[in-house]
């Protein structure tokens, strides 16, 4: 066994330590992307290509990295995007993650894929800090009775927001899975599409078959109006890449746009998220936020992030690394490097805040 997780000293140590201890279907499917798995590296590439050109000589004693998201307060620009199944990579699962999110006051979305409930999820964030925020996550599948009744779920649970993903009309093919016959594992569950002596994601090789009834090919901006109409919550639409569809959503009420192509799981081909941000900001000019995630994997990102105009970032896959590595220690310790890492960009770059951050760090 490497090093303790005390000693990481980044998202990547994560990610190397979680590929030895994870088994061979949960790190699949946690770490795959579609097909050739172009979108996924590029989310990452794509960034780092970005130079960050630095401002000097400004008195940088004295920063915070604390931002505001959506109209709350947190300590950075970062919340922990929803991935499915958390209790594949640790047996705390969910709970882990939902009291690492409480603990560095970051929101935390969680996927309506989860093998823990949102009451529970709820139940465990608040009994760290009371005003913990936990956003919903929705996929809006066949059986709309069952949407409904989560997204009522959520907001007596006392989530503040929903996410609606909406790149995710049919599941991207991701190869290994096919291969590895991915199968929800026996003993987990997906706890809140079960229904008894309905479907059980215990069928199919590959995402395809395991979790095709969870979503629906029909979708159109209707079904979003009627999510909307269908919950007091505020609706975050995921998943948007082009400026139109950012303009469309937030015409119809969204009141803020994720982009994102689902961490590269869906088209494979589509632009690094970096690439969508700036005309999917231009497109919702300043109406709602706009939130970004795919590939975030240092503080340099998180910065080029805001200088593209988005509020916050999502992280996907290192939190699923640290779960794997350490439970809710894990995740905490990912935060932390993250917000480390957030502190000393800002202060290279000449920055003492999230405000400081501008386009010109950019394009000088
Ligand atoms: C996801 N993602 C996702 N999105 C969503 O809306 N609902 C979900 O249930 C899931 N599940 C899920 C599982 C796994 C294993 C991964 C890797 C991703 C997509 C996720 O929210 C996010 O868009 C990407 O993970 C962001 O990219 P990075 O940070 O993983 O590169
Ligand atoms: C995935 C789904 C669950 O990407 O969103 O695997």
């Amino acid at each position: 066994m490497s090093a303790p997780i005390s000693d990481f000293v980044s998202l990547d140590d994560f990610e190397r330590h979680a590929f030895e201890v994870l088994r061979v279907l949960p790190r699949d499917y946690f770490r795959s992307g579609a097909w050739a798995e172009t979108t996924m590296h590029e989310n990452r590439a794509a960034w780092e290509r970005l130079r960050i050109w630095y401002r000097v000589m400004r008195d940088v004693s004295a920063r915070s990295t604390s931002a505001t998201i959506l109209g709350g307060e947190a300590s950075m620009p970062v919340c922990i995007a929803p991935t499915a199944l958390h209790r594949m990579a640790h047996p705390d699962g969910e709970l882990a993650t939902a009291r690492a999110a409480a603990r560095a006051d970051v929101p935390m979305i969680l996927s309506s894929l989860s093998t823990t409930t949102i009451e529970d999820v709820r139940a465990a964030a608040t009994e760290i800090d009371p005003a913990a925020r936990t956003w919903m996550q929705m996929y809006i599948g066949r059986d709309r009775g069952i949407v409904r009744e989560l997204a009522q779920r959520a907001h007596a649970a006392g989530c503040d927001a929903l996410v609606l993903t909406v790149d995710t009309p049919v599941w991207g093919i991701r190869e290994r899975d096919i291969r590895n016959h991915f199968r929800v594992p026996d003993g987990l569950s997906i706890v809140h599409l079960e229904r008894p002596g309905g479907p059980t994601g215990h069928t199919g090789s590959g995402i395809q078959e395991a979790l095709a009834w969870t979503i629906d090919a029909s979708l159109t901006w209707k079904d979003f109006e009627w999510l909307r109409d269908s919950t007091p919550l505020p609706v975050i639409l995921k998943g948007i890449c082009r400026a139109e569809d950012a303009a469309r959503g937030v015409e119809l009420g969204a009141k803020a746009i994720l982009v994102s192509n689902h961490g590269g799981r869906q088209l494979d081909g589509a632009p690094a998220t970096v690439e969508a941000l700036p005309h999917c900001v231009d497109a919702v000019a300043g109406r709602v936020p706009v939130l970004v995630d795919g590939g975030v994997r240092r503080g340099t990102d998180i910065l080029r992030a805001l200088a593209l105009g988005a509020q916050a970032v999502c992280i996907g896959r290192p939190i699923l690394w640290g779960l794997a590595s350490g439970g809710e220690e894990g995740v905490s310790r990912v935060l932390a490097i993250l917000a480390q890492e957030l502190d000393v960009t800002l202060a290279l770059s000449g920055c003492t805040g999230v405000n400081d951050v501008t386009d010109d760090l950019l394009r000088p």
